[in-house]
């Protein structure tokens, strides 16, 4: 069976980005796939958080995962601090991982432009540990939003440099997964300028634990353009975040509705965001009372981590030794 590993960085509360880009595909394929679904707690250390937030943030990220519907009975849930052979397989990787391709890569340029006072070793080496968390379980699959497509592609670059090192067939190549038209999701932030969830556009973003009111204040200050002139014409650039997310939490009729007053030129965007606020508070509502369970229930929070580093370690742990084997050590 096809192997799934995902995984999100602990720096804080899920918005809808990591729902609609990660998550989602995740849900689908946990019924009908070997999965293994993770907290990248060691990523999270590149920006420095103190231990207090980094505890509550992994906390925080484990609680809403499970609240989105990861089920422990179907997917493997751990922490990646609490596989070591996460970071040793990282560790040997590296020897094979080269400063000139690394610097290449765009999140890691984007970091250098601005955040030019912390361009630490973690972060240049970043897509190899990814690279550790995805083929510690042998995957195939990884449900990743189109942020993480380069990632990916280093990912793959790695395993073939692996294999045909070693001479072996031990790694297959992972691939993202990618909606039925082929595409990787993005969504995008309220104002309309990226992605959701930005580092720098905390109020762009959605989270799954913000309250009515805020939902509603994030929305209708969403960025909009001025209507359009000319009847039939294709969505604009500038309002088409607004329709994004529409498609994403709104029945399809609610969404033809606003389709075709826009191509009759007699959209009004104040009702499309209170109809939009409305439904992003409907889709949160469930999720948000789960997320209050869970709150609540320590010690199944612990029995998930404790039950998942085991199962987890038990992939880990094969991977692991064969690699040592392959590389020559341990013979
Ligand atoms: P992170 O923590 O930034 O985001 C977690 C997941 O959410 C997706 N995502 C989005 N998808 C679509 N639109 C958006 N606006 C949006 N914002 C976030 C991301 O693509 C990601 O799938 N490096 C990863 C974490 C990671 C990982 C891995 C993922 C570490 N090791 C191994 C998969 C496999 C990251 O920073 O994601």
């Amino acid at each position: 069976m096809d192997i799934v590993v995902s995984g999100i960085r602990s720096t804080g509360r899920l918005h809808l980005g990591n729902y609609f880009g990660a998550v989602r595909q995740f849900l689908g394929m946990q019924r009908t796939h070997q999965c293994y679904f993770f907290i990248a707690d060691y990523h999270s250390l590149t920006t420095h958080p103190d231990p207090a937030a980094l505890r509550a943030s992994t906390r925080q990220v484990l609680i809403e995962y499970m609240a989105c519907g990861i089920d422990p009975g179907k997917a493997v849930i751990y922490r990646q601090s609490d596989i070591p052979e996460i970071p040793e397989l990282y560790m040997l990787l590296n020897m094979h991982a080269y400063v000139g391709e690394l610097e290449r890569v765009a999140s890691f340029k984007e970091k250098v432009r601005k955040q030019p006072g912390n361009v630490n070793a973690g972060l240049l080496t970043y897509p190899v540990l990814m690279t550790a968390d995805i083929i510690i379980h042998r995957a195939r699959w990884v449900p990743v939003g189109k942020d993480q497509e380069q990632h990916l592609e280093m990912a793959r670059n790695f395993v073939q440099r692996f294999n045909r090192l070693y001479g072996t067939d031990f790694f297959p190549e992972p691939y993202p997964f990618r909606q039925s038209d082929g595409q990787m999701v993005k969504v995008p932030g309220l104002d309309g300028s990226g992605k959701m969830g930005k580092s720098d556009g905390e109020a762009q973003a959605i989270f799954l634990s913000d309250d009515p009111t805020l939902v509603r204040k994030k929305v209708m200050r969403a960025v909009t353009d001025s209507g359009p002139t000319t009847e039939n014409a294709p969505i604009a650039d500038t309002i088409s975040h607004l329709f994004q997310l529409l498609e994403l939490v709104s029945p399809p009729d609610v969404v033809q509705h606003y389709l075709d007053t826009y191509a009759q030129c007699s959209i009004r965007y104040g009702d499309l965001k209170k109809q939009l606020a409305e439904d992003i508070i409907a889709f949160l509502t469930p999720i948000q009372e789960q997320i209050k369970v869970l709150e609540a229930d320590e010690a199944q929070l612990k029995r998930v981590l404790n039950e998942g580093a085991e199962k987890a370690r038990q992939s880990a742990g094969y991977t692991l030794r064969t690699v040592r084997e392959l590389m020559g050590f341990n013979t």
